[in-house]
């Protein structure tokens, strides 16, 4: 018996905390992804503005459209080293988190993204990446308010993430949009470096 199905079947049935997709991947567990993702139930309620929400001119967000997947993949690539999704694997969680892909767009150009993915418990922030030309414009915290309001107002309650405990620069945005720390993950990332695990909850 192959440990990653049992583990996805408790997953499904709410037994145990989902893993990160991006620690799945690292095992090759496409399909604990994909059927994860095919059960769960789209969103199409309409986005309530965030009050107090940096403005960086001209930018838009826009749910993703398979037009952008190449470049959302190129930004992916170039972010993440270690830990990057394949090619294969990034199109099905596009394709399959379509109605929580938010992508940030400045004139015709892709900026950035953020993903999230649906589970038993809540969600998970899958990915959040913005190119490296247009960062510390308020990009980052636009996506992230966007996402948490589409998921607060679909009913959600808790929002996970996991997070390289050397990321200073992304674990300041999570805790200033009220993520906390619950616990540090050794060794979660393929280069051995440490995760935290945190969580938002919507009052
Ligand atoms: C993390 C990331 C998405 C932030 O995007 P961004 O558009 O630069 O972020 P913003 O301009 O919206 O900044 C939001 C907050 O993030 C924090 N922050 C962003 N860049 C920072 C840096 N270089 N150092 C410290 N804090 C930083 C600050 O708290 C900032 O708030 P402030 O401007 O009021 O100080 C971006 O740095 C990135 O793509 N990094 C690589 C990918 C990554 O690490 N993703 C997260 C994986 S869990």
């Amino acid at each position: 018996m192959q440990p990653s199905i049992s583990r996805q079947h408790l997953v499904q049935n709410g037994l145990v905390e989902i893993e990160s997709p991006r620690a799945v991947h690292s095992r090759n567990v496409v399909s604990a992804i994909v059927m994860r993702a095919a059960a769960a139930p789209s969103h199409s309620r309409p986005v309530r503005p965030a009050a107090g929400m940096p403005q960086t001119r001209e930018l838009r967000l826009e749910l993703y459209k398979p037009r952008f997947f190449r470049r959302l993949f190129a930004i992916e690539s170039s972010v993440f080293t270690e830990d990057r999704y394949n090619l294969e694997l990034f199109r099905h969680l596009c394709e399959d988190n379509r109605d929580l892909l938010l992508v940030a767009r400045l004139g015709n150009r892709t900026i950035g993204y953020v993903m999230g993915e649906l589970h038993p418990r809540g969600a998970e922030v899958v990915s959040l990446a913005v190119a490296t030309g247009y960062r510390k414009r308020g990009v980052g915290r636009r996506l992230m308010r966007r996402l948490l309001s589409r998921l607060e107002r679909s009913g959600i309650v808790r929002v996970f993430l996991m997070v390289r405990e050397g990321n200073t620069a992304a674990i300041a945005l999570y805790r200033s949009l009220g993520f906390r720390r619950v616990r540090r993950v050794p060794e979660y990332y393929g280069d051995g470096e440490c995760a935290i695990r945190m969580r938002l909850e919507f009052e």
